[in-house]
């Protein structure tokens, strides 16, 4: 794979495109990979696009907007070329594409082709014999500005976007403290860079969503760790901000009526524990916080179960519950997104669905479940779902790019409060669109990396008003690396293709 620092602008890199070019012809049929790669804070997403189709859209661009491939890499000038043998992730050349262009020389003729050569080599098995040359292109601005510390920049960001999950028990690492953060410096950066946490990003130039995890959020925390994560003065607030996300004194409280045993070793497994009291009266809840042993709860969620349905148990998803709010696991305060309430008549049933993780010792918990209720003027609103899924799929082994359409229209005019893009591990990206019935296209969300139960609810910021006869449009892909079929399938060994889009009526 051939990497090319790419930055707008660049006289040289410019008067290099159709070397590139050439050379790219020349390789690709022999399996070499041509990128370019931006990393100019400068540069945003539809400049380098602009400046792309002017050159003819030669190679494909990767936005590095972290700075954190070209930190890597050591990279500091554009027109830097690098060559990655991907057997072993190893940089076997750097530098020049070839000693043709300078700052104020240009020979008519490249006399040595450097990035060829490397490439032949490697192509050819053999060592590289000049593996690195002197280049000259255009700096790009690495600058950290101030460098993070962990009091004023780091703990906001990390109480934000991680603490959801892992602000308490054994199950996952706990990262409430600076203390108990330092440890796990190198497996956090990791974990950032391979966007394993807290997921990966949704493309920023489509919807706006509350709290989302954005390139500002990455930097700052690369920063931080590349600096030696410094602490800073000042008290640890990762406490108070663990607490601010607590609502404080429940309006009503819901408890299991005996204590579940999870035992020290053995498999995990998802239980369905019922709470008590019924609802004592119709319920419009706006909010809920959960309360498990954390030691042994890997998530919880929270599901009304129908008339009847109170002594049901067993797997999970298979519930016949209704989950009170999708796809928010964890600790803390939950709202339902927008003004959306999940309704609960007076008598049923609320239930926690845990799935608790052994500990190495016997351990007790007595699932609790807060609830708060929408007050104020005017009827609540439901919190409504459009589903659209395809079903009935194979992914032959292989597969690359197996493309998946779904379609639905609405009959109705509808405020979208929150979208759920939702595949397990085979999925690669999903985009959903809204078709106007005169045909404006309109794209609401674009998620070009779906990850395994790493998808979180993604909440406007400001519902999205759609108008009845409006198509939506779910469409994506799936790679199957493996030999074996997959068939469509709730089981993590299956694979779905789901978006939600979850919405409330429009007042009149
Ligand atoms: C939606 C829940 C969720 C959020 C949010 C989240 N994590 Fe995790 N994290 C997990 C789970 C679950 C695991 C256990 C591994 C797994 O299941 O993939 C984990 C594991 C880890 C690990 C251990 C190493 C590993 O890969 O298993 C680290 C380090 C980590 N997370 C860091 C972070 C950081 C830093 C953030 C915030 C930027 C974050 N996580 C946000 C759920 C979450």
């Amino acid at each position: 794979m051939v990497l090319v620092v790419q930055s707008n602008g660049c006289p040289i890199l410019r008067r290099a495109v159709p070397a590139l070019a050439a050379l790219r012809a020349a390789y690709a049929p022999r399996g070499v990979e041509f990128l370019m790669i931006n990393g100019s804070p400068g540069d945003s997403l539809a400049a380098v696009e602009a400046e792309a189709k002017e050159f003819g859209d030669v190679l494909a661009i990767l936005k590095d907007d972290t700075q954190a491939v070209l930190r890597g890499l050591g990279a500091t000038r554009s027109a830097e070329a690098f060559v990655v043998d991907p057997r072993r992730w190893s940089v076997v050349y750097r530098g020049a594409i070839d000693d043709r262009l300078g700052y104020e020389t240009s020979k008519p003729r490249a006399e040595k082709r450097f990035l060829a050569d490397a490439l032949d080599r490697l192509l050819a098995g053999r060592a590289v014999s000049v593996p690195e040359t002197p280049v000259q292109g255009c700096l790009v601005d690495l600058s950290v500005r101030r460098t993070p510390e962990y009091v004023h920049d780091a703990a906001p960001v990390l109480a934000r976007s991680c603490l959801p999950c892992h602000a308490s028990g054994k199950v996952l690492p706990t990262l409430d403290s600076y203390e108990k953060l330092r440890g796990w410096g190198p497996m956090i950066r990791e974990t950032i860079m391979t966007e394993r946490m807290p997921g990966p990003r949704v493309d920023p130039r489509y919807g706006r969503f509350k709290g989302a995890w954005g390139a500002e959020d990455a930097k700052l925390l690369l920063d931080w760790l590349a600096a030696g994560a410094p602490r800073g003065e000042g008290e640890d607030p990762m406490p108070a901000l663990a607490a601010a996300t607590r609502r404080g004194v429940p309006e009503l409280s819901f408890e299991a009526e005996a204590e579940e045993r999870i035992p020290a070793e053995g498999e995990s497994s998802v239980r369905l524990v019922t709470l008590s009291p019924p609802a004592p009266r119709d319920l419009w809840i706006e909010g809920i916080e959960m309360a498990t042993n954390p030691d042994v709860t890997h998530h919880a969620l929270a599901v009304s179960l129908p008339a009847g349905a109170a002594r049901a148990a067993g797997p999970a998803m298979a519930a016949p519950g209704r989950q009170l709010i999708p796809a928010k696991p964890g600790p803390g305060y939950r709202a339902l997104p927008g003004d959306g309430s999940a309704f609960v008549p007076k008598g049923a049933r609320l239930a926690l669905e845990v799935h608790y993780v052994p500990s190495g010792r016997l351990a007790l918990d007595r699932p609790r479940l807060s609830v708060w209720t929408r007050k104020g003027p005017g009827r609540p609103k439901a919190l409504e779902r459009l589903t659209l899924e395809q079903k009935d799929f194979t992914l032959p082994p292989g597969a690359r790019e197996f493309k998946v359409e779904v379609k639905k229209r609405l009959e109705r005019d509808v405020d979208v409060v929150a979208l759920w893009p939702h595949m397990h591990a085979r999925g690669s990206w999903m985009r959903i669109e809204a078709v106007a019935p005169d045909g404006r296209r309109e794209i609401l969300l674009s998620a070009p990396r779906v990850a395994p139960r790493r998808q979180p609810l993604l909440e406007l910021e400001r519902p999205k008003r759609l108008e009845a006869g409006t198509t939506v449009v779910a469409t994506g892909a799936f790679d199957n690396p493996s030999r074996d079929l997959i068939r469509s399938g709730p089981d993590p060994s299956e694979e779905m293709f789901q978006a939600h889009v979850y919405w409330t009526a429009v007042s009149r």
